[in-house]
């Protein structure tokens, strides 16, 4: 991990940081999207805010009343049963009264998920209770199981909330940029080669940095309303082009998904283990 990474380790808290790379100078540390703008408050209902000791921790998205898909990566070392998942909201701080506040059931973890090559980074969370859906609080759709894989340059926007730094104030409320999808062979080999299968790149698409940061894992890419992506990883820095954003690619997923959330419910997590699923 960077320099940083030591002194100031909840900022890499959510997103990892595949590549030790060279150090670069400092400043680039973001605490949101970066070169985005605050969205319509509710006009993403199915943005999730997942909360540990009342901090926002990562993102997701709601799939159905009791089911919200995230990242793998956002329950290394954190006891799900101690997390808070918030729906409805558009300036977490506040206590909007949109917002929707459930505890967390089970974390079911992708059976394949690696986390150090952050290879398949998707789990779904089972709220204690059902959403109660209306304006602020909306599910979003998978991709189709079928679909032809997004084209290089597909238009695709990404949202969340960002962390609390040292760095940088925090947003004013969800956040969202507008990205281009990267060709998965280019951005491999910016990566050196170590990206694996289902996952998916963006930039910015100009020369402008704009992509994800800190504290937006697990939140989804939307391209044609629908979830194609889940936030990942990136660089060091957020925004640099030469580490480009990368989201775990949902379509990959869609059985799997289906096939946990029809399944017969987990039982509750257990008392001796918050780390694992129940089956
Ligand atoms: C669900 O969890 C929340 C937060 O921990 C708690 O306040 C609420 O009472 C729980 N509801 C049910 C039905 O267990
Ligand atoms: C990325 O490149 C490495 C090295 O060439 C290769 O082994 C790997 O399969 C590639 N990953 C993808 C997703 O193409």
């Amino acid at each position: 991990m960077g320099p940083r990474a030591g002194e100031r380790g909840r900022l890499l808290l959510t997103v990892a940081v595949v590549l030790t790379l060279p150090p670069r100078p400092a400043g680039s540390w973001g605490a949101r999207i970066i070169g985005g703008h605050e969205v319509t408050p509710h006009s993403r209902p199915y943005m999730v805010s997942v909360k540990f000791e009342g901090q926002h921790h990562c993102g997701g998205f709601l799939l159905r009343a009791r089911w919200v898909v995230s990242a793998a990566h956002c329950f290394s070392h954190r006891d799900p049963r101690t997390g808070l998942v918030v729906l409805g909201a558009h300036v977490l701080r506040v206590p909007e009264p949109t917002q929707q506040v459930f505890g967390i059931s089970a974390v079911i973890r992708h059976p394949d998920y690696q986390p150090d090559i952050h290879a398949n980074d998707i789990c779904l969370l089972l709220l204690n209770r059902s959403a109660v859906l209306g304006p602020a609080v909306g599910l979003l759709k998978l991709p189709r199981r079928d679909a032809r894989p997004l084209k290089a340059g597909a238009r695709c926007q990404v949202a969340g909330w960002g962390s609390v730094s040292d760095f940088e104030d925090l947003p004013p409320g969800l956040m969202e940029a507008e990205v281009r999808v990267l060709s998965l062979d280019v951005c491999n080999s910016s990566w050196r080669g170590q990206l694996s299968p289902a996952m998916l790149c963006t930039q910015s698409g100009d020369r402008r940095r704009r992509g994800f940061c800190s504290a937006d894992s697990g939140g989804p890419l939307v391209c044609r309303n629908r979830a194609h992506g889940l936030v990942s990883f990136s660089g060091l820095w957020c925004g640099d082009r030469k580490t480009p954003d990368v989201y775990t690619q949902v379509s990959a997923f869609v059985s799997w998904i289906w096939d946990v959330v029809r399944r017969p419910r987990p039982s509750p997590l257990p008392r001796t283990t918050g780390s694992a699923a129940t089956r």
